[in-house]
């Protein structure tokens, strides 16, 4: 199929009304492009731009800047942003590559929290390679241009291969995350406005395509957090495992702790399922973990949960 008019269609939007003044967009440093899309994978534009993409690079103005510092400090800097996960990839990869992050997306796609359509976009937005992206948004689009109701990953890759603009790639990539968050949104698609509507086989009816998931209840999480204080000090411990692994947080248990006085109650709602934390000060002698000054409290790694918490007990703002 030729969609060489849809092509010139996408690209002249872009022009007029592409977000050209995001950073990550003024910019082909590799590692400058790389952090935002580990930063953009989970997390929304307005977020990223507001609070952590500058501060990030303020403090690690180079992936060699960042193979040189202890995974901890990596963390503190991710602080806020959830699925800390990418932090500690984002620290993997530079200890792999430093001082150049590589730029093929072959290469890309071995490092440690790069998938497919990350390495693309690194590699689109840093070289101008002809390679389509995949996000969340892409995946809309071509669910409605192409009027699927459900398509497995190698048949959306397939169709975003037809659709690909390899003449500008650069442009078309970035066009598409634009269109998605501005005309073709979940809910509200503004068909009428779309540089994609000539061709575009899902505008009649675009909520139809893909076929909407049945809702599921989110699981309900109650977890019990013990403040335990000596003095100016908390006691803290170093979470591991899958979740927030290397963040600290109070010492928690699932059942409701005997001869405590219970604070208050947090809801946090995490992607698939909801914590309601239970605050409770604790006295008690045996303990594992590292007494915090809570005056330090700023200087360790800890969740948005635990910001909460700790908000909630010395009455501060979160932001
Ligand atoms: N989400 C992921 N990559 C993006 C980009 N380059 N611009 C805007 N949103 C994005």
């Amino acid at each position: 199929m030729n969609y060489s008019d849809i092509h010139s269609a996408i690209f002249h939007w872009y022009q007029y009304n592409g977000r050209h003044e995001l950073p990550w967009r003024q910019t082909d440093d590799p590692y400058k492009i790389y952090i935002s899309e580990m930063m953009l994978q989970q997390t929304q534009v307005k977020t990223v731009l507001e609070r952590f993409y500058f501060p990030f690079l303020e403090r690690f103005p180079t992936l060699q800047s960042v193979a040189d510092a202890p995974l901890e400090t990596v963390l503190h800097a991710w602080q806020g942003l959830g699925y800390y996960r990418r932090a500690r990839y984002i620290h993997q990869t530079a200890r792999l590559t430093a001082p150049a992050l590589p730029t093929t997306p072959e290469a890309l796609v071995k490092l440690p929290g790069i998938g497919q359509s990350t390495a693309h976009a690194v590699a689109v937005f840093s070289t101008r390679a002809p390679l389509p992206i995949l996000d969340a948004n892409v995946r809309r689009i071509l669910f409605r241009f192409f009027a699927q109701t459900k398509a497995t990953p190698k048949a959306l890759w397939q169709m975003a291969w037809d659709l690909l603009d390899r003449t500008h790639p650069y442009e078309y990539n970035q066009a598409l995350m634009d269109i998605g968050t501005a005309l073709c949104t979940p809910q509200n698609p503004d068909c009428p406005a779309c540089p994609l509507k000539s061709a575009c086989r899902g505008q009649n009816d675009p909520l139809a395509y893909p076929a909407p998931k049945p809702k599921k209840a989110r699981p309900v999480h109650r977890t019990h957090y013990l403040l335990i204080e000596k003095g100016r000090h908390i006691l803290m411990q170093k979470r591991e495992g899958e979740m927030l692994s290397g963040l600290w947080e109070l010492p928690s248990c699932s059942l409701e702790p005997k001869g405590c006085e219970k604070l208050f109650e947090i809801v946090h709602d995490y992607t698939h399922f909801r914590r309601i934390a239970v605050i409770w000060r604790c006295e008690t002698k045996s303990s594992e973990g590292e007494w915090i000054d809570a005056d330090r409290l700023d200087n360790v790694p800890v969740s948005s949960l635990e910001r909460k918490i700790f908000a909630k007990l010395f009455e501060t703002d979160t932001d």
